[in-house]
This record gives C-alpha cells, structure tokens and sequence, in this order.
C-alpha cells in the first residue's frame, strides 16, 4: 500500500520540478560542447558551462534544496545522497581542468581533449540520470508521481 502524501514529497515535487527544467537545460549545453569544432568557441563554452553547473549544483544542496528534501524523504539514501554530493566537486574540478588546458590560438582541438571532454559529459548526464531517478523513485513511492 502506497504511503500517505507528505509535505516532505510535495515539497520534493516542487523543487524535482524546478530542477529537471535546469537539467535540460545543461543538456542542451552538452550537446553544443559535443558540436564544437573550434578551440576558441568550445573554451567558451566550457566556462559557461563551469557557471551554470555551480549555479545548479549550488541550488541542489542549498538548506531546503533538492538534496535536502530528498534525505527528508528517505533517510535511509543518505549515502546514496553523499555520493551524488561528492560527485559536483568532481565534475567541476574535471571541467575546470579541460577548460584551462584548452589553447584559443590553436584552432584545432586536441583528440586527447575531446575523449576527456565525451568521458566529462558522460559523468554528467549520469549524474543527473541518477538524480532523476532517485527523485522519480522517492515521488512514486509517496504516491505523488513526478510532476
Ligand atoms: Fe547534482
Ligand atoms: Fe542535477
């Protein structure tokens, strides 16, 4: 039997809403970055992409953010929890890292760099599967269902 709809779930309904539009939107922004063909635009486009993942994982872990209201939801995923958490310290740092290694004067992008940009973008779009699913699973399991 299905349990009750809690505040917690609704408010989780709420943010995963707010956030899966965020979530397509860095997908849009990785699939540019897998387009480029020029150095100097896919720097560019790696700095905006550092930006607007800080942006987004600085509201996923906000107090009363998404991870917040999905440990209130299911206590026992803390770790699961903790793992995600710890995997936007790595994206970032992987990111930063390519971005910086990127030479604009040069026109072409190093193959090298590219495998590491496709291993990155791979990182994070599972990232944000898991995330999706986790919230799906928790909305589901309340009897709230994704929104
Ligand atoms: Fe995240
Ligand atoms: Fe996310």
């Amino acid at each position: 039997m299905d349990e009750p709809v809690t505040d917690s779930s609704e408010r989780l309904q709420a943010i995963y809403e707010q956030l899966s539009e965020e979530h397509r939107r860095l997908m849009e922004m990785v699939n540019r970055i897998q387009a480029a063909r020029s150095s100097e635009a896919l720097k560019a486009m790696l700095e905006d992409l550092h930006q607007s993942l800080m942006a987004h994982f600085a509201h996923e872990t906000y107090p009363d953010g998404f991870y917040q209201a999905m440990g209130a939801c299911a206590p026992e995923y803390g770790s699961n929890l903790r793992v995600l958490v710890d995997e936007h310290f790595r994206i970032l740092s992987r990111l930063w890292s390519i971005k910086e290694r990127i030479d604009p004067e040069q026109p072409d992008i190093p193959p090298r760099l590219s495998d590491e940009i496709a291993g990155l973008t791979m990182m994070l779009a599972d990232h944000e599967r898991q995330e999706h699913e986790l919230a799906t699973r928790l909305l589901d399991r309340a009897g709230v269902g994704p929104p």
